[in-house]
């Protein structure tokens, strides 16, 4: 009797285990994805302060610009590590896509982490107000095709952009990867 109750509690473990196996690769609960989420939240914060500040919205501060600018580059500078193969897929919104297009994704991601790269020593020399020379002239250009006028012709320097251009590149790159590698999720 006392035997039989033993069993059927294994058989249960055993079952709960088996239930679980599959979705411990990428699980709600996974450390990975919790942090590249966490990550993703920091930089989309980061991103947000910056935009405000050049908006208006919030108060410019040549500190917080700083602060907001070199949470964004380090947390670009930890993407490519943050998604191995077994944590993409269902119920991260990482696509698998990721795993067979690898280079596409680590070409997003070394284009932004050069940009935030910018972005964070042009925000080191901030001045204590907004000059025009921060300033975007114009609407923001697709970053491959930042000279325009010559076909084949070098990407422009990110040195050499204003930072409010660098800001709205940056979150280009933000939607490209999203609009290829990450799903919707409701
Ligand atoms: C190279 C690709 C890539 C780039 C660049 C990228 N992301 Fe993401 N992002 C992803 C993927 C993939 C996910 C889904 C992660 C998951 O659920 O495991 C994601 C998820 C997110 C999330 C949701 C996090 C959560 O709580 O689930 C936010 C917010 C976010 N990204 C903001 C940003 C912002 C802001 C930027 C730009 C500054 C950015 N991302 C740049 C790929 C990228």
């Amino acid at each position: 009797m006392r035997s039989r109750v033993i069993l059927g509690a294994a058989l249960l473990a055993l079952a709960g285990a088996l239930i679980l196996a599959p979705s411990l690769a990428a699980g709600p609960g996974d450390p990975i994805v919790a942090a590249r989420q966490a990550s993703m939240k920091e930089m989309a914060a980061a991103a947000r302060a910056i935009a405000e500040m050049f908006d208006g919205k919030r108060a410019y501060e040549p500190a917080a610009f700083k602060a907001a600018a070199d949470t964004l580059s380090a947390r670009v500078a930890a993407l490519t590590g943050e998604f191995p193969r077994g944590t993409l897929g269902a119920p991260s919104a990482a696509k698998p896509e990721i795993d067979q297009a690898r280079q596409e994704f680590e070409a997003l991601a070394r284009h932004i982490g050069r940009l935030a790269d910018a972005l964070a020593i042009k925000a080191q020399n901030a001045p204590p107000g907004i000059t025009a020379d921060m300033r975007m002239t114009g609407p923001p250009m697709d970053g491959g095709s930042l000279l325009g006028k010559r076909p084949g012709a070098a990407e422009a320097d990110p040195a050499d952009m204003p930072a409010e251009h660098l800001l709205h590149l940056i979150l280009q790159d933000c939607a490209s990867c999203h609009a290829k590698f990450r799903r919707k999720v409701e």
